[in-house]
């Protein structure tokens, strides 16, 4: 059964503070999204396996900890999830990259696949599949969809702002995905935008707007 990680952390949320605000500008917003998916980052990382190594300080000999070799792979929706991409890899810069490309019709709200670009070992591969926001759950449950046709097993989906309804759609859809998120908001809206949120990501990133 996945669960469900709200991550209150006073740095992540000082920051999603300032993600939120409308004043927040272009280069600001990207900066904090990139600051943030850094964050959270070293948060799901946590249960990454490790293994024992000896090694030598200038002092003695000794025995350490290392990492074992995981195969990770992240996977923003774009384009918002592009956003976040840099900021993970600072933390696991030798995970490779993958892209599923997803719109939301803005009549139906349901989701329009145009792209999808993953690495070639997918089965041997851990998913962090990544997307500012998780609304109906429509595109994170196609992105999913498509990740598991494609033959990933493990996926974590990562998100900053999730209104309940996109979170009930994942566990309906795809429970055992792990699912972690800055804050969960109260609701969605006629429009199908997260009250309070922060607006549209993409055109927020990308200054489309
Ligand atoms: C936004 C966002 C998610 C999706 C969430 O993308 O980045 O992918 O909406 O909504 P949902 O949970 O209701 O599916 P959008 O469709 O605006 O595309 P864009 O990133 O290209 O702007
Ligand atoms: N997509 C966005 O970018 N923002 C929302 O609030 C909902 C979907």
């Amino acid at each position: 059964m996945g669960k469900v990680y709200v991550f209150d952390h006073p740095l992540i949320q000082h920051k999603l503070t300032h993600i939120r605000d409308v004043q927040t500008g272009t280069k600001d917003f990207r900066e904090l999204v990139d600051e943030v998916a850094t964050l959270m980052a070293f948060e799901i990382t946590r249960d990454l396996p490790m293994e024992e190594i000896d090694l030598k300080t200038p002092v003695s000999e000794t025995k350490g900890k290392v990492l074992s070799g995981k195969k990770l792979a992240i996977v923003p929706i774009l384009r918002a999830g592009i956003g976040m991409v840099d900021g993970i890899l600072k933390m696991i810069p030798a995970a490779k990259v993958g892209h599923v490309g997803l719109y939301r019709d803005p009549e139906t709200l349901k989701p329009i696949e145009y792209y999808v670009k993953l690495p070639s070992d997918v089965e041997e591969r851990d998913f962090i599949l990544v997307d500012p926001m998780l609304a109906t759950g429509g595109s994170a449950v196609e992105a999913i969809n498509s990740l598991k046709k494609r033959g990933a097993k493990n996926i974590k989906f990562l998100c900053l702002v999730a209104a309940p309804e996109g979170v009930e759609e994942i566990k309906k859809e795809h429970d055992d995905v792990d699912i972690y998120i800055a804050a969960l908001d109260e609701k969605l809206n006629e429009k199908g935008y997260i009250v309070p949120g922060l607006g549209d990501a993409g055109d927020r990133l990308f200054g489309t707007k």
